[in-house]
């Protein structure tokens, strides 16, 4: 966490200089900007050469310390640019001289108040210095040290105090292996365990004790993170080596010393490294949790350490209930022991706390710091967000969102994010954090100046002393009128607000100049609130499920806004100044008004104006749903846009196929094309299609179609299609059916035959079928060895479908089939004792809907076991 934080901080080293170099400043102001910078880099070395070692008092003090210089200094800079942005916005309208004078009465002479500022934090920086030469080194400032971002999040174990213990058992075990090991050969011992589960405490309270490595000839105790550089572990190691032999370093021969080596101890929380170990190692201990009654003993010599850890005979029930919701996690255990160590020792007020714990751990939706604890957030957003924070950064191999992504995946990894639904490619598609890591993280959070977040539900507030990151819950009123933000929040998630006033929001919105990251989920707004388009460094902003209806155009003045999210909102239309965004990265804006069925114009996009003169969306990765302008416009821009990875279009007529064509074939990153025609009626013209991408991964096509394109085929990575209202006089599946990683496929109104074939063999990987508005299709036939993975089939409103899918027998890992509207023919044909119930029946969930006077009757033709 702590490197989480503060690397949002230290992105801005990268974003200063060439700011700097821009704005052409005075050159004292510029020395001054250069010198935040250094110190910057100065703090950053000290937090790295100092993470992962928290634990030790008088440390913890300097973290924090330095930390909050870390984070007034990035308050300055970003003061700093944000004035100076809006310097370059109105350059061009009223002169220069002006606009100076101007500007600088409205902000009070920015720039002396900041002079003011810089001097104060050098005095803070000197202080710190001055008192603590130890720890500042001599040396820090020199080393040039490459940003290393935040991959090093997960590489620190969490370091708990010595006296820490539990796992008697394992630890006896351990020990004996240790000490009876076979003396001619390597002892290799592993302990694996998610993170808080005590690993290094374990093997430090085994091993570091004279007893146990005095019987070593020389010992070191290594890091390994997983950006690891070898030569600075060998370095240590040698030190180490030397430390424990009393030997000087450096050593006389840069070698190991002659030793032989006996023992090799590892801990980690990777499954990877986990299973290598048992592979190779002697014993592999798996730490998952404490058994309760070590729990209990290690909760109590915590909680009670003046009477040796003896709980008092009243507040054992309480104790008791307190360990068990811990779920064994030791860190959970000692972090609430020590809670509890100076409370008064009544068992009522135990029993407050103890239900004040249940209540929070279980119920209340504060819990996440950001997203309340039932919240399960979905990776893209999660990614967006951590690109917009600057905890990803992209490199030259990958842009941020993949980096971000990669950050995702290490977390599941080592078991401290949950995967909640996953998609069926593989990847995860909603996550969620576990109730006691939650914890530890708000702890973090709060001792770090991460986060608040309010919510009246339950009257609850976790306010750290100088909020950076703001979550409302519920309620915008309940922030107190006098909260002062000081003016540093970087973030503010607005989430589940039934309520919220104008008159808040405006408030509000005028002291949090330095926002970041604004996210209303579904606040009742009609109107976009004007006061945003002051939060001038802006890069995030989230309106999805507002009744926002006009975009301003003002917004130009968010030059750094990076996503832009309108989904589900009243918006139709874009203001041409959108296209002075240049850093837009994710536009979205669509909306699908579904009643009972998806219907051709169900899902509508938001037309774009054009300013030909200045626009260059070129940053765009994702832009969807945009309808095409009457003079078509938008697909001449569409060429400049070559990062597009996302691109939906609606509105689209026969003439725009060559042009669109044109434009695609440029988009070397294509994965998602979802392209619909104006009307029913209307043809798309996609030409042979040999322009497509090899990286297209989802390909949705809606409207008429002449022919479909054989070479659609060569589209190695599609996993995902949906073909509607194509209309085709020939079946579409020839085309698709040897696409080795199809995975979805959805055919609504797209083929006007008789009979649907699935051809033997074929379609190897699909899970999901839905064949909806066959009108015409009377049989379906499924060969031999067709579709061997399938898992869902729906069948929708097939009018002439009488029978069951021929060879549908040979689908043995269906797990659901569902019927809309399908003939009642095939139902009783399907029911329990009819004809072709034989071919369904090992198919666990079958259901039957059927639309009557608006609303669905429902049947449950799945089969009882039971009988
Ligand atoms: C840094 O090191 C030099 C030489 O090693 C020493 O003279 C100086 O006092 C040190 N400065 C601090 C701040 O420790
Ligand atoms: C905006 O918020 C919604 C929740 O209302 C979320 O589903 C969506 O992913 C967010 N948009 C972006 C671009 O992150
Ligand atoms: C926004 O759309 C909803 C549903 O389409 C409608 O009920 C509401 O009146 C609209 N609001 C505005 C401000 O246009
Ligand atoms: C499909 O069913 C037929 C007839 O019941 C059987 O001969 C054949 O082996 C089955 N094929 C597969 C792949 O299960
Ligand atoms: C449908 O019937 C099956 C078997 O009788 C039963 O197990 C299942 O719970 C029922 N499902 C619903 C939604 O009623």
């Amino acid at each position: 966490m702590a490197e989480i934080a503060i690397s949002s901080t230290f992105v801005l080293l990268e974003i200063v200089p060439p700011l700097i170099k821009k704005l052409n400043l005075r050159e004292d102001v510029q020395k001054e900007i250069e010198i935040l910078r250094d110190w910057l880099n100065s703090l950053k070395a000290f937090m790295e050469d100092n993470y992962g070692r928290e634990g030790s008092r008088m440390l913890d003090d300097q973290v924090e310390k330095v930390r909050k210089i870390a984070y007034d200094i990035e308050n300055v800079i970003e003061e700093f640019i944000l004035h100076s942005s809006q310097y370059t916005f109105h350059n061009h309208l009223i002169t220069q001289k002006l606009h100076n004078f101007a500007h600088n009465v409205r902000h009070g002479f920015p720039l002396v108040g900041i002079s003011k500022k810089i001097a104060s934090i050098k005095e803070h920086i000197d202080e710190l210095k001055s008192k603590n030469a130890a720890f500042f080194g001599n040396n820090s400032n020199q080393r040039d040290r490459p940003s290393s971002s935040s991959s090093k999040i997960m590489a620190s174990p969490l370091l708990l105090d010595d006296e820490m213990v539990g796992y008697e058992n394992l630890k006896k075990e351990f020990i004996r292996h240790l000490v009876d090991r076979d003396n001619n050969r390597l002892a290799r011992l592993a302990v694996a365990g998610p993170a808080g589960s005590g690993k290094t405490t374990l093997v430090k309270n085994v091993f570091w004790k004279p007893r146990i490595w005095g019987q070593f000839d020389c010992h070191a105790w290594i890091l390994v993170s997983r950006n690891f550089d070898l030569e600075e572990i060998f370095i240590s190691m040698l030190k180490q080596l030397c430390f424990s032999r009393k030997e000087p370093y450096p050593p006389m021969t840069d070698a190991l010393p002659n030793a032989f080596l006996e023992a090799v101890i590892i801990t980690t929380s990777s499954s990877d490294v986990a299973s290598i170990c048992a592979s190779s190692s002697d014993h592999t201990y798996r730490l998952n949790g404490l058994e309760w009654l070590e729990g209990l003993k290690l909760f109590c010599r915590n909680a009670f350490p003046d009477i040796n850890g003896e709980c008092p005979e009243e507040l054992k029930n309480c104790c008791v209930n307190i360990v068990t919701r811990c779920e064994g996690l030791p860190l959970a255990i000692v972090a609430i022991g020590r809670a509890l160590e100076r409370k008064s020792r009544l068992p009522d007020d135990w029993e407050i706390f103890y239900n004040s714990l249940e209540y929070k751990i279980r119920t209340d939706p504060d819990l996440f710091v950001i997203f309340p604890e039932d919240y399960s957030v979905k990776r893209g957003r999660l990614t967006r967000l951590w690109v917009a924070e600057g905890f990803a950064i992209g490199t030259d191999g990958q842009t941020a969102e993949e980096v971000a992504e990669d950050y995702l995946n290490q977390l599941i990894h080592v078991n401290l994010v949950h995967v909640s639904k996953w998609d069926f490619d593989g990847r995860p598609r909603n996550c969620r954090v576990q109730n006691l890591v939650l914890n530890f993280i708000i702890q973090k959070c709060k001792d770090e100046d991460f986060a608040s977040s309010f919510s009246k539900e339950k009257n609850m507030i976790h306010q750290s002393r100088k909020i950076r990151r703001l979550s409302v819950h519920n309620d915008f009123s309940i922030l107190p009128r006098d909260t002062d933000f000081g003016g540093g929040v970087r973030s503010m998630f607005l989430l589940r607000l039934l309520k919220i006033s104008a008159v808040d929001l405006e408030k509000n919105l005028r002291t949090l100049k330095l926002l970041r990251i604004l996210d209303f989920q579904g606040a009742s707004l009609t109107k976009f609130p004007q006061d945003i388009t002051r939060l001038t460094i802006l890069k995030y902003l989230n309106l999805s499920d507002t009744n926002i209806k006009i975009i301003p155009t003002s917004i130009t003045k968010l030059f750094y806004l990076e996503t832009l999210d309108l989904k589900r909102t009243n918006v139709t239309l874009l203001p041409k100044e959108i296209s002075h965004l240049h850093n837009l990265r994710h536009l979205l804006a669509y909306k699908y008004n579904v009643e009972n069925y998806v219907n051709f114009d169900s899902a509508q996009g938001v037309e774009m104006l054009y300013d030909e003169g200045i626009g260059k969306l070129t940053n765009l990765q994702k832009l969807s749903l945009v309808k095409i302008d009457e003079k078509g416009q938008i697909l001449q821009v569409l060429k400049k846009m070559t990062r597009l990875r996302k691109l939906g279009l609606t509105g689209l007529e026969w003439k725009h196929g060559t042009e669109l064509s044109a434009s695609v074939g440029l988009m070397e990153n294509l994965k998602t094309l979802d392209l619909c025609s104006t009307t029913k009626q209307e043809y798309l013209q996609l030409g042979d299609m040999s322009y497509l991408p090899q990286t297209l991964e989802r390909l949705y096509l809606k409207g008429l179609l002449t022919e479909f394109p054989a070479s659609i085929s060569s589209l190695s990575k599609l996993h995902k299609i949906h073909l509607k209202w194509s209309k085709l006089d020939y079946s579409p599946l020839m085309a698709l059916q040897f696409l080795p990683n199809l995975i979805e496929l959805q055919l609504v109104d797209c083929y006007i035959g008789e009979v649907l074939i699935f051809e033997a063999l074929c379609f190897t990987k699909l899970k999901i079928l839905v064949i909806e508005e066959l009108l015409d299709v009377n049989m379906i036939v499924i060969q031999d060895g067709a579709m061997p993975d399938l898992k869902q089939i729906s069948l929708r409103r097939c009018p002439n479908l009488m029978i069951c899918p021929l060879g549908m027998h040979n689908l043995t890992k269906v797990e659901e089939l569902t019927l809309y509207d399908m003939p009642k023919e095939l139902i009783a044909r399907i029911r329990e004792n009819s004809e072709d119930r034989a071919m369904v029946i090992y198919i666990p969930v079958i259901h039957s809907f059927t639309l009557k006077d608006q609303s669905w009757e429902f049947e449950n033709l799945s089969h009882s076991f039971s009988q």
